[in-house]
Parts: structure tokens; sequence; C-alpha cells
């Protein structure tokens, strides 16, 4: 009987395997989920695919969370296929999951009294007991750098504004060192320089090897660091591709329902998207009482 336990054990802890550049972290493909009387997402299809940053962007309620959520094996559609590193999502256990994927979900319901150190640290709890245990010290504090939250190490997590709250629940999921990131709206509540610090991290890693998903509202943002991004809209993935291919102002336009101009940042060409506004009527100044 001990012996088939040891077994087990051995077996829930197989460290796992890294995928080779460009092949499969994830997959999703004829993905249905239905939520209320609705389906959310119907036919959903996207490949996750390592050292590449994939941005999901689309409009409130387009099935992005959705996507994210089945994407991590947290959500079982009903219909459709999941895969995670090259098996079925809902073949692994919730360990062997925590060693292959991180998740940050959007709403972080985090309200610790702890010290922020411990809070990252909680990240490396699905490695306790296997052989990169030993990493832990080290992976704490690379990802506290990374997200610039050492200074606050000692401080209780419920300490902190919302923005530097935001940062060490990445540091978390960071410290979680796993070859699959699944990032929801990780840059929204960060001010200018920690969203770009947020998305070199991300862009960091993918050059390290991992695959990385990040849900964006911030369509500039996902163009100057998505190697590529995915539209979601209707219920699945309307547009995927390189951000230049797939940020045209007739698509976003129509997916937005607000009409926007796309145009090529004068020095390095990266597509600029901009709400279309009529520009400010000179005379409005003229009328303004004295
Ligand atoms: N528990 C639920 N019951 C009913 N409907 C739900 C539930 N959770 C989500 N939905 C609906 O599913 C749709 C997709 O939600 P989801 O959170 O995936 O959107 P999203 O693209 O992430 O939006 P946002 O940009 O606002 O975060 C929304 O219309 C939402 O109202
Ligand atoms: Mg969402």
């Amino acid at each position: 009987m001990s012996g088939v336990k040891e077994l087990f054990r051995r077996r829930t802890r197989e460290l796992p395997a890294p995928v080779e550049p460009g092949g499969l972290a994830a997959e999703a493909d004829g993905v249905r989920v239905v939520r209320g009387r609705r389906a959310v997402l119907d036919g959903a299809r996207i490949g996750v695919r390592a050292g590449e940053v994939l941005a999901l962007v689309g409009p409130n309620g387009a099935g992005k969370s959705t996507l994210l959520s089945v994407l991590a094996g947290d959500l079982a559609p009903a219909a459709g296929t999941v895969r995670i590193g090259g098996r079925a999502a809902g073949e692994w256990s919730a360990p062997e999951l925590a060693l292959r994927r991180a998740v940050l979900p959007q709403t972080a319901e985090l309200s610790f009294p702890f010290p922020v150190a411990d809070v990252v640290r909680m990240g490396r709890a699905p490695w306790a007991g296997t052989a990169r245990e030993a990493e832990d010290g080290a992976a704490v504090a690379e990802a506290m750098a990374a997200t610039e939250v050492t200074e606050f190490a000692a401080r209780p997590f419920s300490a902190l504004s919302g923005g530097e709250r935001a940062r060490v629940a990445l540091a978390r999921v960071l410290a979680q060192r796993t070859g699959l990131l699944l990032l929801d709206e990780p840059t929204a509540a960060l001010d200018l320089r920690h969203q770009e610090l947020v998305l070199r991290v991300c862009r960091e890693r993918a050059a390290a090897g991992d695959a990385v998903v990040v849900v964006l509202h911030d369509l500039g943002l996902a163009a100057a660091h998505a190697d590529r991004v995915g539209v979601v809209h209707g219920g699945g993935v309307a547009a995927d591709g390189p951000p230049a291919e797939v940020f045209g102002e007739e698509l976003l336009s129509r997916v937005y329902r607000q009409p926007v101009e796309v145009f090529p940042h004068p020095r390095t060409g990266v597509p600029q998207v901009v709400p279309h506004r009529d520009p400010i009527a000179a005379h409005i100044g003229s009328h303004r009482p004295a």
C-alpha cells in the first residue's frame, strides 16, 4: 500500500518538461462556454506558443477572462478541447497544473494581512517537496525585483495601494516559475512606468522560452509588446495574428463599436490606436466667460 502511495506521490510530482520554442504550450479549439443563458464562447480557438507573448484584447464582456480560465484548465468548456502541455486539461490534477501554468486573475481577492514577501512566497507552494524547491529564495527575490516591490517586502499586503498590490499579485505569479503564464489585465491599475515594466517582464519571460498570455485593454501596449494579438469578439477569436496585421481601423471600429484611427508611430512604426475624435473647435475658448 505504501508502495502505491509512494508511486502516486512521485507521479504527481513529475516535473514538467519545457515546451520547445514555437511549440504549443496550450490550445483551445471549438470551445463553448455557457454562462447564464448565453453562450459566452462558441467555437473559440486559440493556440499559445512557447517563446511568445500573446495579447488577448476585445470589448468588455467579450469573453477574454472566460477564455483565459479555459486555457488555465480552471473552467471546463461545455464543448471543445483544451490542451495544456500536450495533454487534455481535464487529465491534469490540480497540483500537476500548478507546476505548469500560473494565473493572475482579473480581480485578486487577496486581502492578506501578511507581509508582502510572504504573499509572493505563496507562489512557490506548488514546488514544495520537489527538486525545484531549492529555487524558492531566488524565485521570490527575482519576482519582487522584476515588479519593483522589493522595498515593500516587510509591509503588510493590506497596507499597499491598489497598483502596489497589483504588482505584488503579479510577483506571486512570476515566482511560481511556470512555463505558461496567464495574466488577466495585469496593467489595469498601473502607472505608465509600471505598465511598461510589466510588459517588458512578459517579453523577457517569453524570450526565456515561456508562453505568455496577457489580457489588455490598452491596444497601444498590445501593439508595442505582443508578438501576436487575439481579438475576442462574437463568442470567439475574431482575428489572430501580429498586431500590425490585425489592428486595422475597420476591424477595431466594428468590434469596439467605436470609430478608431490607426496610424504608425513616426519613429517605431508600431500601430497607434486612438478613438476618432473631432478637433476641439477653435472658437470654444473665445466664448468662455472672462
Ligand atoms: N457567473 C456568470 N454568470 C452569468 N454570466 C457571466 C458570469 N460570468 C461572466 N458572465 C458573462 O460572460 C461574459 C464574458 O465575461 P468575461 O469576464 O469573460 O468578459 P471579459 O472579456 O473578460 O470582459 P472585461 O473586459 O470586462 O473583463 C460577460 O457578458 C459576463 O457578463
Ligand atoms: Mg475580463
